[in-house]
């Protein structure tokens, strides 16, 4: 059933009915496990070199050990299906076309952790897969793969139940702290780490949170074995990854590559290249909040977190947005700021106010009202985000500011005047600015 590389989306026609999905080999991953210890089980993902999907890379094996041992307290598993990052748009593709092998995936996490009950958060846009993977999971209770009659179906003692919940279109709440708050039915608010949630999560018990892909890729390593996986795509980071090609392309969609694909085989061969022959002016590898690549140093990338670390950037969620040479930098910016102001929940100050003075200056910026002071003003603001705030929604948002400045500071530097040539008027008082701002035009 697996041929790399496509692994978690196999090409297989209506493999979201169970039927097709058992006729080719699915559940049978899941049967496999059950001859191992829950901790032979996490050993084998470790071993395979697994790292999360849901954009920060880290080992799925590691964060499967940090869960406590025993059962004197409820555990929870939460599949994050929130994916509400621009230019990420992948995880919906598993729900679709391959639903089985996600609730597959909760199932050995489950055994490996000892977790008897699973949420699966979908973003709440997504009606149309919300809907899929209800059925995927009435279809698996039906058949007893979940829910007590597991245990007739499989022996022992072992039994998951799964909810799918659908979330309510915050971004925020794809942050995994505040999507247990958002599921508790709270506010979505994100809290301070630590406690981590394999000490207290969910309603205050042990819980893990893995994204969609992640856990539908866990399957294939157990069908497979952990060295024949770990031997797909690149060293440090292996297996597919489904690449979300977006923006001036011919062929956007979703794409299942190993790890060591090239960039530049991203965009023309498998994204049929840029409309009108244009060039590469820029590059987002991973999702919005990912810093660019300049299109002078695309040639020769390979796209996997390891090697992008030396172009200052990450692999984030795969989610590869192209911008061909006439694209407005400073404009596209003040869009990507734009939705992280909107996105804030307004917790903590650098987040709540940065974005919106990087907004603010950004406009300036765009509407070529602004002095080269206000470009470093708005490296200054994106820099006192960075790094201080409860969740990284503040780095997502002043991430590609620092990065579109260090790549492209001309074309911002362009449309500002290197005098405030405009005179504001002090409506409060009715009189026009004091006389240093009326500078020369
Ligand atoms: C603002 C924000 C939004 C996020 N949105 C998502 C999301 O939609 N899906 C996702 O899997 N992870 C998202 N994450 C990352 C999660 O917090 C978490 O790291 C991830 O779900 C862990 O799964 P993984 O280890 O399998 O990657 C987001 C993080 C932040 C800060
Ligand atoms: S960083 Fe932003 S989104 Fe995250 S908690 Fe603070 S204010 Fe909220």
């Amino acid at each position: 059933m697996y041929t790399a590389p496509h692994i978690v989306i196999p090409q297989i026609k209506d493999l979201h009915k169970i039927d097709v999905y058992e006729a080719n080999g699915g559940y049978g991953a899941y049967r496999k496990i059950l001859g191992m210890t829950p901790d032979a089980v996490i050993d084998e993902v470790k071993k395979s070199g697994l790292r999360g999907r849901g954009g920060a890379c880290f080992s799925t094996g590691m964060k499967w050990s940090f869960m406590p041992k025993g059962n004197d307290k409820p555990k929870y598993l939460v599949i994050n299906g929130d994916e509400s990052e621009p230019g990420s748009f992948k995880d919906r593709q598993i729900l679709e076309y391959n639903p089985h092998q996600l609730i597959e995936g909760i199932l050995i996490a489950g055994y490996a952790m000892g977790i008897k009950s699973a949420f699966i958060y979908i973003r709440g846009e997504y009606h149309k897969w919300v809907k899929i993977m209800q059925t995927a999971v009435d279809e698996a209770y039906a058949k007893g793969y979940i829910g007590e009659k597991m245990k007739s179906v499989f022996g022992g003692d072992y039994t998951m139940e799964i909810v799918v919940h659908k979330g309510a279109g915050a971004y925020v709440c794809g942050e995994e702290t505040a999507m247990m708050s958002s599921l508790e039915g709270d506010r979505g608010y994100p809290r301070f780490k630590p406690p981590f949630p394999a000490n207290k999560g969910l309603w205050g018990m042990p819980t893990t949170i893995n994204n969609v892909e992640t856990l539908a890729t866990v399957p294939p390593i157990i069908s497979m074995g952990s060295h024949a996986y770990s031997q797909i795509g690149a060293v440090g980071h292996c297996g597919t990854l489904l690449y979300g090609l977006s923006g001036h392309l011919n062929k956007p969609g979703v794409y299942e590559l190993p790890t060591d694909v090239l960039l530049t085989d991203l965009i023309y061969k498998y994204g049929g290249g840029v409309p009108g022959n244009k060039k590469v002016k820029a590059v987002i590898p991973g999702g919005s909040s990912m810093p660019p690549l300049h299109g002078d140093e695309i040639e020769g990338v390979v796209m996997n977190n390891e090697a992008l670390k030396a172009y200052k950037t990450f692999i984030g969620t795969g989610g590869v947005m192209v911008m061909d040479e006439d694209t407005d930098i400073p404009k596209l910016l003040l869009r990507i700021v734009h939705f992280y102001h909107h996105e804030s929940c307004g917790q903590c100050t650098p987040c709540r106010e940065g974005c919106g003075w990087m907004e603010k200056l950004l406009k300036r910026i765009v509407k070529g009202d602004a002095t080269t002071e206000d470009i470093d003003l708005l490296m200054s603001v994106a820099n006192n985000i960075d790094g201080n705030t409860i969740c990284a929604l503040g780095e997502a948002a002043a991430w590609p500011v620092q990065g579109f400045l260090r790549k492209f500071r001309s074309e911002f530097e362009a449309k500002v005047k290197t005098n405030r040539s405009f005179i504001p008027l002090n409506v409060v008082h009715g009189r026009r600015a004091s006389a240093d701002t009326l500078l020369p035009a």
